[in-house]
């Protein structure tokens, strides 16, 4: 058993507190990504789990072990860091196989072992090289290497693709999921890249301001966030708040007419995604006033206004739309979130 469990963490940093109460486990297999802006305390939760920062308050366990005090080579885990450290005096196939080295594993091992790692992080082709010949993304991508190498049960990794350009993050970000899926290898991975968390994880856990947020399946989060901040965060466009007035527990919007559960002031804050509207001719529907029209190929984005407040919705790539123009939007009933605009909380479905 490999589970992770993170139990009422705290840290502090002389008066100022990084981590508030952080409560998470991650079960045995699991892929847990930890998703926020920068300054969130993400990589202070990942140090904390492998022992490389001391916790105000709390408990680690992993596996059945209470971790607390133990060294991080103590702790049984593989872990990738922001700052992928490799060893210079090392060539990349010796860093490859250094955790290998370090278990004992005989030579026939750790060539079968490093050719696999290095293969699915293609730099086959520098194994005989050393780091300073190396771009900062091959770097990268040895740390990783090495990593996985020693098939860990429980992985630690901090923004490990964040060196990559494009294709090749997407491309690492498939083949990592499916490796680590192959293995069942229970996984913490730090990402500010919400599309990154949202296709690699089992679940996600959105931290904000030293604390956890929301914790849930992808999309689970992303259609249902608990709180203004998480829908805000989550999806591109960033979903979309338009503060409407109540009447007698009700909104409308359009020629429709939305009864809200449970007491609510006399203002609800609207939480829309922008393709969860459907359009409509302008009288039947909810206003929307085109300021810009993209045609993004996938789909066409309008970034504009809803009852006089900043919006962007997308449509299907055959719509077309002028700036200027003021179509009508159907909404998704069953997809839209109401969030009260003193807490910030969404109210339940
Ligand atoms: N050693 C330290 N001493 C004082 N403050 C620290 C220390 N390490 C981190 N902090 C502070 O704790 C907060 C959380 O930092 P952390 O590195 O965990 O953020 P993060 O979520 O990983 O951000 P990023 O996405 O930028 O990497 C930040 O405000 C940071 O300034
Ligand atoms: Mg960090």
């Amino acid at each position: 058993m490999a589970s992770i469990t993170i139990d009422s963490v705290a840290k502090s940093f002389g008066s100022f507190k990084a981590l508030k109460d952080v409560s998470l486990t991650i079960a045995d297999g699991e892929f847990v990504s930890l998703l926020g802006p920068s300054g969130c305390g993400k990589t202070t939760l990942l140090r904390i789990v492998a022992g490389l920062e001391t916790e105000t308050g709390g408990r680690i366990v992993i596996g059945d072990r209470t971790v607390n005090g133990l060294a991080p080579k103590d702790r049984g885990l593989a872990m990738v860091f922001q700052n992928y450290a490799v060893f210079p005096h090392m060539t990349v196939y010796e860093n490859v196989a250094f955790g290998l080295r370090m278990q004992k594993a005989d030579d026939a091992r750790v060539k079968r072992q490093v050719e696999k790692a290095a293969g699915l992080l293609h730099i086959e082709a520098y194994l005989d090289r050393y780091p300073n010949k190396l771009s900062g993304g091959q770097r990268q991508r040895v740390a990783v290497a090495r990593a996985l190498a020693v098939e860990p049960q429980v992985l630690l990794m901090d923004e490990p693709l964040s060196n990559l350009d494009a294709l090749l993050r997407l491309q690492m970000r498939t083949e990592l999921k499916s490796v680590l899926q192959e293995a069942g290898t229970t996984t913490l991975y730090v990402t500010h890249d919400q599309t990154e968390a949202m296709g690699l994880s089992d679940r996600i856990a959105v931290m904000h301001d030293g604390r956890i947020e929301q914790v849930g399946e992808p999309v689970d989060i992303y259609s249902r966030p608990a709180t203004r901040f998480v829908g805000g965060f989550m999806g591109n466009p960033p979903m979309n708040f338009i503060e409407l007035p109540v009447e007698a527990g009700r909104v409308n919007i359009g020629a429709e007419s939305h009864s809200l559960s449970g007491p609510v002031g006399s203002k609800i804050v609207l939480g829309l995604r922008g393709e969860d509207v459907e359009r409509v001719s302008p009288e039947v529907g909810m206003a929307f006033k085109t300021a810009v029209s993209e045609p993004m190929g996938s789909h066409l984005l309008l970034t504009g206004t809803i009852a006089d407040q900043p919006a962007r919705v997308i449509l299907p790539p055959t719509e077309k739309v002028r700036a200027g123009e003021t179509i009508g939007l159907k909404l998704d009933a069953d997809r839209l979130t109401w969030i009260s605009p003193e807490t910030g909380k969404a109210l339940a479905a």
